[in-house]
């Protein structure tokens, strides 16, 4: 599988996203065995959110991970804006970590920006690495422009990812954000990577040229990679970000 390096760990491409698990009592279960089946396949990556289901997603996580070594998982949470503050941040990382069952994060995204100012949020997630409760920091749902006022603070050349809305249906971050993060060595993670199936007018999972792809083997062919950029094509000017 593809591999991708934040800050010096390698980990497989795909990762396993858990917006909405712990929602329902009666999917539990089924939510615990596909995380634990997913990583018995080999990803290592899991995501999750103090956001989703106000921390029923982390503790889901916490439970599922536990028959697995620690060091063989890498772990991303978020903090919400409101939180992202000198004074709030690290009650808000301890309670994710609590949940989690675990003493660190391998990366802790801002989530999405709010009304603390920028600077702030980024010198509490560096102090915050310094005390090695987490291991790296990083973004989601920033645009090119936020990115260039990140890049701007002493701290914003340590941001370890970028994680953005991208599937074949929202390309705009191919326009300047993917551009600009290859030119700085910020990796990139793509949230909604199948546009939730049928959602969000997109229609990926119900598209012709998607299907009849989906039927054949694995491997896309360059016709087929072709067929698809014709499809969804990417944007040909700056278009603002999608987000969901
Ligand atoms: N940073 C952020 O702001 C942010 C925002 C959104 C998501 N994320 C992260 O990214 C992860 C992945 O994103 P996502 O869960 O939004 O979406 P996704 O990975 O694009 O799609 C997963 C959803 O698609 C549905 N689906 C799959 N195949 C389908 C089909 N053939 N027809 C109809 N529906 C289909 C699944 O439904 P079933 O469950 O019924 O199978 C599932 O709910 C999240 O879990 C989260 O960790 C981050």
């Amino acid at each position: 599988m593809k591999e991708v390096t934040f800050g010096g760990t390698t980990v497989p491409a795909i990762g396993i996203g858990t917006w909405h698990m712990g929602d329902r009592a009666d999917r539990r279960d089924a939510e615990i065995a596909a995380i634990q089946a997913g990583i018995h396949a080999g990803a290592r990556v899991v995501d999750t959110a103090e956001m989703y289901g106000s921390g029923r997603s982390e503790n889901l996580v916490g439970e599922a991970l536990t028959p697995f070594n620690r060091e063989d998982l890498f772990l991303i949470s978020k903090v919400l804006p409101e939180n992202a503050s000198r004074d709030r941040m690290q009650a808000s990382l301890e309670a994710s970590l609590k949940r989690l069952r675990t003493d660190y994060l391998d990366l802790y995204l801002y989530h999405w920006r709010g009304n603390v100012p920028l600077a702030e949020t980024i010198t509490e997630l560096q102090r915050l690495q310094e005390t090695g409760l987490i291991h790296r920091w990083g973004v989601s749902n920033f645009d090119g422009d936020d990115l260039q006022e990140l890049w701007a603070l002493p701290e914003g050349p340590k941001v370890a990812a970028n994680e953005d809305l991208y599937h074949l249906g929202s390309r705009g971050v191919e326009y300047a954000v993917l551009p600009w993060q290859q030119a700085h060595k910020v990796p990139f993670i793509a949230y909604s990577p199948i546009a939730q199936g049928d959602t969000h007018g997109h229609q990926l999972a119900s598209n012709p040229v998607v299907k009849k792809i989906a039927a054949a083997q694995l491997t896309l062919s360059a016709a087929e990679l072709t067929a698809l950029d014709r499809q969804f094509p990417k944007p040909t000017t700056a278009t603002p970000l999608d987000i969901l």
